[in-house]
């Protein structure tokens, strides 16, 4: 689901920037193997800043980078720095629905984006489908807690198919052969994590 008003001036302006460049990048880098992942892909890549930070901080050579809005996506090639041209191409891609072949990717990356899913549960089956044995998954989400707050349901506009909670979370990467390997919980609120694709 798109992005309403509220939700784009928070996501498209360069303190979101500046806070995935030198807070959750450098975060989630160390929560993971630390090794490279060459072949990465991100969903849900909003502005585009996402993506230079996996190709600047976590080795990748290749970042495939998309999202379901085709003006996210402008704004993200229009984002993109000179030295990652070639590096990173943006696509519009529902990530509910992936076209990549099976075990593709060394890494996955999403910065926020399953619980703007209809069915988030699509969504992790495809990312643990088209992630190779041994990958990574890195992501940051809010619990269903956050999103039913009075404030956030007033500002924001999310489809109850993305809520979930960390239990329901943990099962459905259980289910789909994803072990979190390492988690940042903050308690009903939100989650930073990497899960590993057995
Ligand atoms: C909250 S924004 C996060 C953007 C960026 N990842 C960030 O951290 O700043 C969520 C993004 O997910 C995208 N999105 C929503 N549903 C999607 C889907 N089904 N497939 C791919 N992208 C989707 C939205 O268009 C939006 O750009």
């Amino acid at each position: 689901m798109k992005l309403n008003l509220f939700e784009q001036l928070i996501t498209n302006n360069p303190v979101r920037a500046s806070i995935q460049r030198h807070i959750e990048g450098p975060m989630l880098r160390k929560m993971g193997s630390q090794r490279a992942y060459p072949l990465s892909l991100e969903i849900g890549c909003g502005s585009g800043i996402g993506a230079q930070v996996i190709a600047e901080q976590f080795g990748a050579q290749k970042v495939i980078a998309t999202d379901i809005d085709p003006a996210q996506i402008d704004r993200a090639r229009n984002n993109l720095m000179p030295e990652f041209r070639g590096r990173i191409e943006f696509k519009l891609e529902d990530a509910m629905a992936l076209v990549e072949p099976d075990e593709t990717f060394d890494a996955v990356f999403s910065f926020g984006v399953l619980h703007h899913m209809e069915d988030w549960r699509k969504a992790v089956k495809e990312i643990a489908r088209v992630l190779k044995r041994g990958g990574e998954f890195f992501f940051e989400e809010p619990f269903r807690p956050f999103l039913k707050n009075i404030l956030v349901r007033t500002l924001t506009a999310h489809p109850e198919g993305g809520e979930f909670d960390y239990e329901e979370f943990k099962a459905e990467l259980t289910k789909n052969n994803i072990d979190m390997v390492n988690t940042k919980r903050i308690k009903d609120i939100a989650i930073f994590c990497v899960g590993r694709k057995q």
